[in-house]
């Protein structure tokens, strides 16, 4: 299956992908820890995205594009992906959207998950003081809402124009958080 988890940061794309990607067999495509994983290795493209990730802003497009496009030659995307963190504006949709028709593969859902910013801000926080992830400072978290009220939450709505989105409750338990976007995408796939 050919999924994109939409949602604002900390909304639990990145937990809820995990299980997606055991309970259906396929890849999971996180940009940002494709980013992130170019930062700590030090590459021209990871020194280049370091101050943009550290301000909350959005890596530019053509650097995402082209990381995305690696990933997906890789041979565990053939039996299906999980997209999380692209795209994340409108031009990263249609980009996405004429790459997967260049090679037959189109999307079949996409599925947004609904956190309120308070949650947000508290979940940020304690990973924060927790694993010190340079972006989940307060002041950070703020603008990466910011960014994606502004940049990315159209982008819910080119999909929902093409019949693909679902919206599911992303606050409680993360089981039971799985458990509705499983039960989302099967009800789909069935009909
Ligand atoms: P990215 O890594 O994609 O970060 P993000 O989308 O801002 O959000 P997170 O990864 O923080 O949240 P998530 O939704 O995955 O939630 P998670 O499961 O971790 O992007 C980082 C940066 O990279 C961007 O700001 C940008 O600079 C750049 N970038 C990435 N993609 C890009 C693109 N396409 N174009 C341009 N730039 C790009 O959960 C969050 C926390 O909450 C965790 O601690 C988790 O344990 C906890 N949690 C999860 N679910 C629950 C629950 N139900 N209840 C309580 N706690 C929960
Ligand atoms: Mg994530």
């Amino acid at each position: 299956m050919r999924i994109v988890l939409l949602g604002a940061p900390g909304s639990g794309k990145g937990t809820q992908a995990k299980r997606l990607k055991v309970e259906l067999g396929v890849a999971h495509i996180s940009t940002g820890d494709l980013l992130r994983a170019a930062v700590k290795a030090g590459t021209p493209l990871g020194v280049k995205a370091k101050a943009v990730m550290e301000a909350g802003q959005l890596v530019s497009d053509d650097i995402v594009l082209g990381l995305l496009e690696e990933r997906l030659a890789e041979p565990d995307t053939k039996s299906g992906f999980i997209l999380d963190g692209y795209p994340r504006n409108l031009a990263q949709a249609n980009a996405l959207d004429a790459l997967l028709t260049r090679v037959g593969q189109p999307l079949e859902a996409v599925v947004k998950l609904n956190v309120p910013d308070a949650a947000i801000v508290k979940r940020c926080e304690t990973r924060f003081e927790q694993e010190h992830r340079a972006d989940d400072n307060p002041e950070t978290v703020r603008k990466r809402l910011a960014v994606y009220a502004e940049q990315t939450a159209p982008v819910a709505d080119f999909y929902a124009q093409r019949g693909l989105l679902t919206e599911i409750d992303g606050v409680g338990a993360i089981e039971a958080i799985g458990d509705r976007v499983l039960a989302a995408l099967r009800s789909r796939t069935r009909a």
